[in-house]
Parts: C-alpha cells; structure tokens; sequence
C-alpha cells in the first residue's frame, strides 16, 4: 500500500516525532507547536503507539543518529513520513538522514531543513499534515 496516501487519508491530527542532541530541531519543533501540531521528543526507549513522522537531524558523515535508528527499530510500524535537518557545509551528506529513512522504510521523505529551519520548512510540514501539499 502507498504510505503516502495513507498519511493523506490520516486525521489532521497525526504526532510529529523528533530527535535533537543541541538543540536546533527543538526550536523546529516549537515552531510546529504554535501551529497546533503535537509532537514528542524521543530517545532510544520511547514507544509511540500511533501514526507519527518523524524529523531527524544528521550526524557523523550521513548518517542517521544511532537513537533514532534504536527508536525505529522499535517503531517504524508507525512511521508515515519522514524530515530530516542538516547543514548545508555537509555537501552532499546535507541532510541525508531523510534519505536514508524514507528508502529504508518506504515512507514519503517530506524535505529537507538547515539548521532550525525557517518559516516556510515549518510550513511545508503543516501543509503535508493538513493534507493541502501536493503529495
Ligand atoms: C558531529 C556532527 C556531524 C554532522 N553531520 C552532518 C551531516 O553528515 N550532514 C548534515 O547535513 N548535517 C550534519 N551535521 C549538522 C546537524 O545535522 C545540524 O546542525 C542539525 O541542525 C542538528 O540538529 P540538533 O541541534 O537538533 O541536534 C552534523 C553536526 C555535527 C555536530
């Protein structure tokens, strides 16, 4: 079944989880907050018992962080879609942990933010949630 549709068929409702370790996808997350999004910090040991996407950062040349890795390999059987973060500085390691994620589980990958993200990053989520993006 295409995930894609799936998630568009979801309520609007859908938790947006996220992994930070300094900080920045944090302030990512706060952004989805003032729009109305739930969204839950996780570490290695988190159990989410419901549709969720995920927003990871990327670390160590490309890689997807090794407790996000732990978290889905305990969770992907809810993961919809997936963001990812990085830094432009990576070149083509710039936010690859979207890619990674999104062809190893076949969920949509969504986009790809800098750093914090700016307001039209946020709004691409919240667009993709509301089921209004072009997807
Ligand atoms: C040791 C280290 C390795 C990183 N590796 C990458 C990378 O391979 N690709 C990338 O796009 N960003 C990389 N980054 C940048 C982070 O993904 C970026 O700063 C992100 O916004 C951090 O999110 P966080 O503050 O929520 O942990 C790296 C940062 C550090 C400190």
């Amino acid at each position: 079944m295409d995930k894609r549709k799936k998630v568009s068929l979801l309520d609007k409702d859908i938790l947006v989880v996220y992994y930070t370790y300094t900080g920045k996808t944090e302030v990512f997350a706060k952004e989805l907050r003032a729009y109305g999004i739930r969204t839950l910090s996780i570490d290695e040991s988190s159990v989410v018992n419901e549709p969720f996407i995920l927003v990871t950062p990327t670390y160590s040349f490309g890689e997807v962080p090794k407790t996000v890795l732990a978290f889905l390999e305990n969770n992907s059987d809810n993961l919809k879609a997936v963001m990812s973060s990085g830094n432009r500085n990576w070149g083509g390691n710039f936010a690859i942990a979207g890619d990674i994620v999104s062809k190893t589980y076949g969920v949509q990958l969504i986009g790809k933010f800098e750093m914090n993200g700016n307001k039209s990053d946020v709004e691409k989520l919240v667009s993709y949630i509301k089921g209004v993006d072009n997807h």
